[in-house]
């Protein structure tokens, strides 16, 4: 599901303050104290308790003092002066410098904090530094004048990035707390978003005279450091961490799944149904009750729940994702057993038959994939009444906007039943929920996988990277974790397989440092502190476009309101559920808090077609809850997804600290995909016209939809709805021979003899629906054609597991090896075929 933007105490207080105030505004202000000009954004007191300013004043023109400015902020205090306030030099809070401003008696503290994902973010130790100007304290806010300089590029122990002001804008975020600083820090609790901050506005020719006023000396251009990070002095660690944790037993397995996700679980109960050994390698802690999980809140204590069993508690990971979120990458992902089948809000879909048709390649259509998804579904059947009394609870947003598409004349459907049916129909929301709990792939194939001897789950054990000569993979070596197994684990030899099921942000980090990629990606690691003495030689490099390729549902969120809608408070049922609530979900899974928050539903379908003929599908999904600038109890948020046919593509990159990150966001680069945002909202405005009750918040009612659409910023944190895909992608097209594949059609890495991918990367493109179900029957069908190679040499004919000298390595219609013997590297003759030539 894409991020709720939760403000809670906002929200709670939301009555307090006028639903329709100003969202957020830039003006020119100038401090009284210093006369210092700031570009000054306001965030109003309806999207944070007490409000927030963040101005800035940069330096007539850019040059070689791009790297710093005079920055203010105002931020709001509780009683006792409680309460912190910070921004994001990058707009996002992972792979951004931020900083930290509270009171500490009469003074500010300031702190630069750095995070690599949606976690709890470390003191920053690259080299930014803050001077303070001025500042002031009163009961209700502070206000801190101060010249950050090296603040506009980053470098955290080998993390670079920036955001210099040498464009037309910058996108800045914020985030408050009501309480000052914890140790360890906690996640802020009164709001946090971004706005975008015109640079141009902010430059004044009397910079120069207000440092050299105020800010420790003037600085010149020749004499500031200049603005590249890879120029700023950093301390980044002086070697490679070793791994913590246990040596890993010496047992050898036939497969090695890496991964405890959607495509991973049923992977590898399917291969280890067949009698092979299988090892399933998880990098994070149990998460479900049965599994041992522990993480829930006092209510759940003495109970064999956790958070992540209980539906209505599904939306904490917004508000808590510490020790649940992935560390290692800059987008929401849940790195415990089970991977986003843990965390999500568990929307279940019959796939859409034209999805597996208009992106998969033969074998992988509708017709191949007919078998593998009934499996998967007698399996986890699906219900749009998880309750288990039969019943729907607070199904006013439900009737609201489904009596609106109806007027309109869009047809009532139950989805599941009518899977093809995705055009002006609507339906409530199928789950995977199993007798009021979350079911899924822990709940049933990780069940009959953990019931067999020949199968074995490692938890809290991270895998750091393939080990292979050539193509030929030998095992994994393990990165340990929290009590996890360190070293090496084997797979059979000559037999044996790996299979990566990481997501697509952990396989794609695992091919990069296992040296399978684009060389400027596999530079990266191997300049790394971590792994750059231990990489794999770059004449072993295997160049594959891994990590292009890269989509994910566009998201656009509309807002209205009617008063019929009330909020749940779902985030309220963490510490202090409605005793009835909490009373029927306890004592017969009951009640409300067996429905996916925040009251899911309904979705709607929409077809749009293109002038360059594709035709696009918009899945739209609602939800009570508002969303900025919208604060009001009876608001509905409708995300709209972009999916099917979406031409944009963006990139996944690895940064030198080894993490991930969206080098280029994969939304709306193509006028084709905008105009379908923009004609599903006109449509969309059309038919909530015919319910008059019905008032437009996001929109507004005077703004139109291409105005609206071209004014939300394209950024991941505006733009993502987490359905990650495409960066490993399956075709018959290997990119080794100048196609634009990554694994085979048995989701074999092309170039390798034993290694697959099967995960959400191996999407070639989007898909009307959620995810998950379609991952969980990629993981069925892909189990098949694996187990159908047989052992003897990988399914490659001959039964040898490399080519010889000069021989062909790869080339169309070929199945032979594809590895060389040493001394040789396969390379592209034509296009058609490749063969072995002396390195
Ligand atoms: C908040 C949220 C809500 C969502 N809501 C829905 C929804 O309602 N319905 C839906 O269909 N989809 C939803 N999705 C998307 C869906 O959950 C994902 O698309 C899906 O889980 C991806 O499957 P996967 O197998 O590719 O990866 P994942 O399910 O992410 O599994 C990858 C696993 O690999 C592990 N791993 C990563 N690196 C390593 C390593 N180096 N060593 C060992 N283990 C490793 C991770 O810890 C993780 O467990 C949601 C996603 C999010 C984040
Ligand atoms: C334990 C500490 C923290 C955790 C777990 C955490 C977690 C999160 C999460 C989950 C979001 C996404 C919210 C959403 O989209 O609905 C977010 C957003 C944000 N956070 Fe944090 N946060 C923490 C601390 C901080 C700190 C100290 C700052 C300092 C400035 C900060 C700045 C931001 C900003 C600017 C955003 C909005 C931009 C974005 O979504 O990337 N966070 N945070």
């Amino acid at each position: 599901m894409r991020n709720p933007h939760i403000m809670k105490s906002a929200l709670l207080l939301s009555s307090l303050f006028t639903p329709f105030a100003r969202a957020q505004t830039g003006d020119l202000y100038t401090d009284s104290k210093t006369n210092i000009t700031f570009w000054r954004e306001t965030i109003d007191s309806a999207q944070t308790k007490g409000g927030m300013q963040w101005g800035y004043a940069l330096p007539g023109t850019a040059s070689g003092t791009n790297d710093e400015y005079i920055g203010l902020i105002v931020g709001s205090l509780q009683s006792g002066h409680k309460g912190w306030s910070g921004i994001s030099h990058g707009g996002g809070m992972p792979n951004s410098l931020l900083l930290m401003a509270w009171v500490d008696g009469e003074n500010i503290k300031t702190e630069f904090r750095y995070a690599s994902g949606y976690v709890a973010p470390d003191i920053y130790t690259g080299n930014a530094t803050l001077t303070q100007i001025s500042h002031s304290i009163n009961d209700t806010h502070f206000s801190l004048v101060y010249r950050c300089r090296w603040c506009w590029a980053w470098n955290q122990n080998g993390a670079t990035s920036q955001q210099l002001p040498t464009g037309d804008s910058q996108v800045i975020g914020w985030a408050q707390n009501l309480d000052v600083p914890s140790n360890p820090i906690r996640e802020h609790n009164n709001g946090q978003a971004q706005f975008g901050a015109p640079v141009a506005s902010a430059r004044n020719a009397a910079y120069t005279e207000w440092v050299s006023k105020y800010g420790g000396g003037v600085t010149t251009p020749t004499s500031t450091p200049t603005s590249t990070p890879t120029s700023t002095p950093t301390s980044t660690p002086a070697g490679p961490t070793t791994c913590v944790g246990t040596p890993a037993p010496t047992q050898t397995f036939d497969y090695i799944v890496v991964g405890a996700g959607a495509g991973g679980i049923p992977v590898a109960d399917k291969l280890s149904e067949s009698g092979k050994s299988v090892l399933l390698i998880e990098k994070g802690p149990p998460s479900l009750g049965r599994w041992n999980g522990t993480m829930k809140p006092k209510w759940l204590e003495g109970t064999n729940l956790t958070r992540f069993d209980v539906p209505g508690l599904c939306n904490q990971i917004w508000v808590d994702s510490a020790g649940v979120a992935c560390t290692d990458i800059d987008q929401m992902a849940g790195c415990v057993l089970g991977g986003g089948t843990a965390v999500n809000a568990a929307l279940w879909w019959k796939p859409v038959p034209l999805d597996w048709d208009y992106n998969f390649p033969a074998g992988w259509k509708s017709a191949d994939m007919a078998a593998a998804e009934s499996r998967v579904f007698s399996r986890i059947p699906w219900t749009d009444h998880p309750s288990m009394d039969g019943k729907l609870y607070k199904q006013e947003g439900f009737d609201v906007i489904a009596s609106a598409l109806a007027a309109d004349g869009w047809k009532s459907v139950t989805a599941n039943d009518v899977p093809e049916q995705k055009n002006r129909v609507y339906s409530h929301t199928p789950f995977m929920y199993s007798h009021g709990q979350r079911g899924g792939p822990l709940a049933t194939y990780l069940v009959s996988a953990y019931g067999r001897k020949n199968f074995q789950l490692w938890m809290n054990t991270a895998v750091r990277r393939v080990i292979r000569t050539k193509g030929h993979i030998t095992g994994v070596e393990l990165d340990g974790g929290n009590g996890g197994y360190c070293g090496v684990v084997n797979v059979t030899a000559n037999t044996g397989r790996v299979i990566l099921s990481a997501g697509t942000f952990g396989s794609t980090k695992l091919l990069y440092r296992s040296g399978i990629g684009p060389k400027e990606e596999l530079q990266v690691v191997s300049n790394s502190v971590q792994d750059g003495l231990s990489m794999i030689n770059s004449s072993d490099w295997i160049d594959l476009p891994v990590g292009r390729n890269l989509n994910d549902h566009v998201n656009t969120d509309l807002v209205i309101r009617h008063p019929n809608v009330s909020f749940y408070d779902f985030y309220g049922a963490w510490s202090d559920p409605i005793k009835s609530d909490e009373d029927t979900y306890l004592s017969n899974r009951t009640g409300i808090l067996a429905q996916s928050a925040p009251n899911i539903g309904p979705m709607f379908w929409e077809i749009i077609n293109g002038t360059d003929g594709i035709a696009r599908s918009l899945q739209w999904q609602a939800r009570v809850e508002p969303s900025p600038p919208a604060t009001d109890n009876t608001s509905m948020t409708m995300s709209q997804y972009l999916g099917r046919g979406s031409t944009s593509r963006g990139t996944l990159s690895i940064n030198g600290a080894l993490s991930m990150y969206v080098s280029k966001v994969p939304y709306l680069h193509t006028q084709e995909d905008i105009d379908a945002v923009v004609k599903g909202i006109e449509n969309l405005q059309k038919a909530i016209a015919k319910v008059p009750g019905i008032i437009w918040e996001v929109p507004a009612p005077n703004v139109t939809a291409r105005d609206f659409v071209n004014g939300v910023p394209v950024t991941a944190a505006k733009r993502r709805s987490n359905h990650w895909i495409g960066t490993a992608k399956i075709g018959t097209d290997s990119a080794l021979t100048g196609g634009t594949s990554v694994v085979d059609t048995n989701t074999k890495v092309y170039g390798t003899d034993n290694l697959f991918v099967v995960d959400a990367s191996i999407f070639p493109g989007h898909i009307v629906t959620n995810p998950s179900a379609y991952i969980v029957t990629i993981g069925e069908q892909a189990a098949s054609k694996i187990l159908a190679l047989g052992t003897t040499g990988n399914g490659q004919t001959g039964g040898t597991t490399m080519a010889g000298a000069y021989k062909q390595c790869s080339g169309r219609g070929y199945k032979g090896p594809t590895t060389c013997i040493d001394g040789y590297t396969c390379k592209v003759w034509n296009s058609h075929y490749s063969l072995c030539l002396p390195n």
